[in-house]
């Protein structure tokens, strides 16, 4: 039973979020080299093009358009943006760098002047609203070159060019960001490889391999990370960030029960377990033995991750998972993105997410129960086509309801006793999709003008969930 208001902490961070790549554009601009996303199509082929094995990282603009090369054009337009976020009424602000902004190859000693300035007039602009920063350092992002030269995340060396990286965004940024968070959405790497550790599978034997050694390779840069944070930054708050979808099992048999458990555990409990916990849990040992994967962990490798455990949790949360253990031919492929069976129980977005307000309850208790430390939820919302009335306005209800409705579980988790620092719901302007590279997946409270074949005037307009979350901010969450 939701209530119809909910007391959320006078200090609580409402803003919104974005990434780098989905909406800087300016690809070639203030010397940045090419990073993954470039080489990524738009277009709902995006997926299953960079998944396939032996992807060949290449720009074919006779064959697709590349949305991630002009985003929405926040590189120029970030004045307009912030003052929009700004007159929302945004606490804080969740961004990212865009790594080969900073180091262009990736490899380099020296940053790239040129884009370590751009991020300090992003920063300073949020200051003049007392806008807090949120900054992700590497939110599906690599530059190409670690790819195309190393290998990406497989390559053990890559943990040295992050932390260099890292330490690089710390000394320059110590007196304007507190808040960091290191690798978006951790635990989806193993998912979908590409995107999170930057290769592309060989083939499927040697894919769980290679995922959980990158894998490895970044828990250690991740800890590095906040080691030297902490060092450069008195003060400052590290937390990692995990895609986190609770799993259901699909009914009441103890076989469908323990598989929903394994499912659980190995996605969204691993990599919190080691971050949070600075050890990899018993669990891991027995999937290792089962599966053949044999991690190469160096000396002083696990000591670092005792030492560089994070001060919170971020999630993102889109979606709970409902699993069984023998599906039926047609079940396969009818779950989630990542995987399971239809849960009758839930509606669908457009693009086939289910809607699951009370899986975030559910989610929130669970990693306070296992952890104990502040959770921040970094990412949530609703893909949806939207449409431009005649008169202008975009009457966009179904976001409102679907926010109101997870924003109600939110307190319902308060109340269960959970630490929750904040809440920046995703693509508060709307911009590129991830998983599908379209403009029209928009996920915004400000609608931008710019289209799936790249026409449009990117200009800005207010959505009726613009006014909402205003109203929703100002009075604490108590107006929803
Ligand atoms: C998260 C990512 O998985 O979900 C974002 O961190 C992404 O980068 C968001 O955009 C929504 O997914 P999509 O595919 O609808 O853009």
């Amino acid at each position: 039973m939701t209530k119809e208001t909910y007391k959320f902490p006078e200090n609580f961070l409402w803003g919104g979020a974005t990434a780098a790549n989905q909406l800087e554009g300016a690809y070639l601009e203030g010397g940045k080299g090419l990073n993954l996303a470039d080489v990524m199509p738009g277009g709902k082929v995006r997926l299953k093009v960079i998944g396939e094995p032996g992807f060949d990282f290449k720009i074919d603009k006779e064959k697709y358009v590349y949305p991630n090369h002009d985003g929405i054009d926040f590189y120029h337009r970030y004045k307009e943006d912030i003052a929009l976020f700004a007159e929302m009424g945004f606490k804080t602000y969740r961004m990212s760098i865009a790594w080969s902004r900073i180091f262009p190859k990736g490899d380099e000693l020296e940053p790239n002047e040129e884009g370590l300035a751009f991020y300090d007039r992003i920063f300073d602009e949020l200051k003049k609203y007392n806008i807090e920063p949120v900054v992700t350092i590497s939110h599906y992002e690599i530059p190409l070159h670690l790819i195309t030269e190393y290998g990406g995340w497989r390559n053990r060396q890559v943990i040295e060019f992050f932390e260099r990286y890292a330490i690089t965004l710390f000394k320059r940024y110590k007196n304007k960001v507190k808040y960091w968070l290191t690798f978006n959405e951790i635990n989806g790497a193993t998912h979908m490889p590409i995107l999170g550790l930057g290769f592309s599978p060989e083939s499927e034997e040697t894919k769980l391999q290679d995922s959980f050694q990158g894998l490895h390779h970044q828990f250690v840069a991740s800890a590095l990370a906040v080691k030297a944070g902490h060092e450069i930054i008195p003060g400052s708050q590290i937390g990692c960030m995990l895609v986190y979808v609770p799993t259901y099992s699909f009914d009441s048999n103890p076989a469908n029960v323990m598989h929903a458990l394994q499912e659980q555990r190995l996605f969204n409990n691993y990599c919190g377990d080691v971050q949070v916990r600075g050890a990899y849990p018993a669990f891991a040992n027995r999937f290792f033995k089962e599966n053949g994967i044999n991690l190469d962990v160096r000396e002083g490798d696990l000591d670092i991750l005792k030492e560089g455990t994070v001060d919170f949790i971020s999630l993102s949360y889109y979606m709970s998972r409902t699993e069984k253990k023998d599906k039926t031919p047609e079940e396969i492929g009818q779950g989630n993105l990542i995987g399971g069976v239809r849960n009758p129980f839930l509606s669908t977005s457009d693009w086939g997410w289910e809607i699951d307000p009370i899986g975030l309850r559910i989610g929130l208790n669970q990693l306070y129960d296992r952890y104990q430390k502040p959770l921040f939820i970094v990412e949530n919302g609703l893909g949806a086509y939207d449409k431009v009335e005649e008169d202008g306005s975009i009457n966009d209800d179904y976001r409102i309801d679907y926010l109101r409705s997870h924003i109600q579980a939110m307190g319902e988790a308060i109340e269960d006793g959970v630490e929750l620092m904040g809440f920046t719901p995703w693509g508060c302007i709307d911009l590129v999709s991830a998983s599908t590279g379209e403009m029209s997946k928009r996920y915004g409270f400000i609608y931008v003008d710019k289209h799936d074949d790249g026409s449009g005037t990117l200009e800005r307009k207010k959505k009726k969930s613009f006014f909402w979350f205003k109203d929703v901010i100002s009075s604490q969450g108590e107006k929803l």
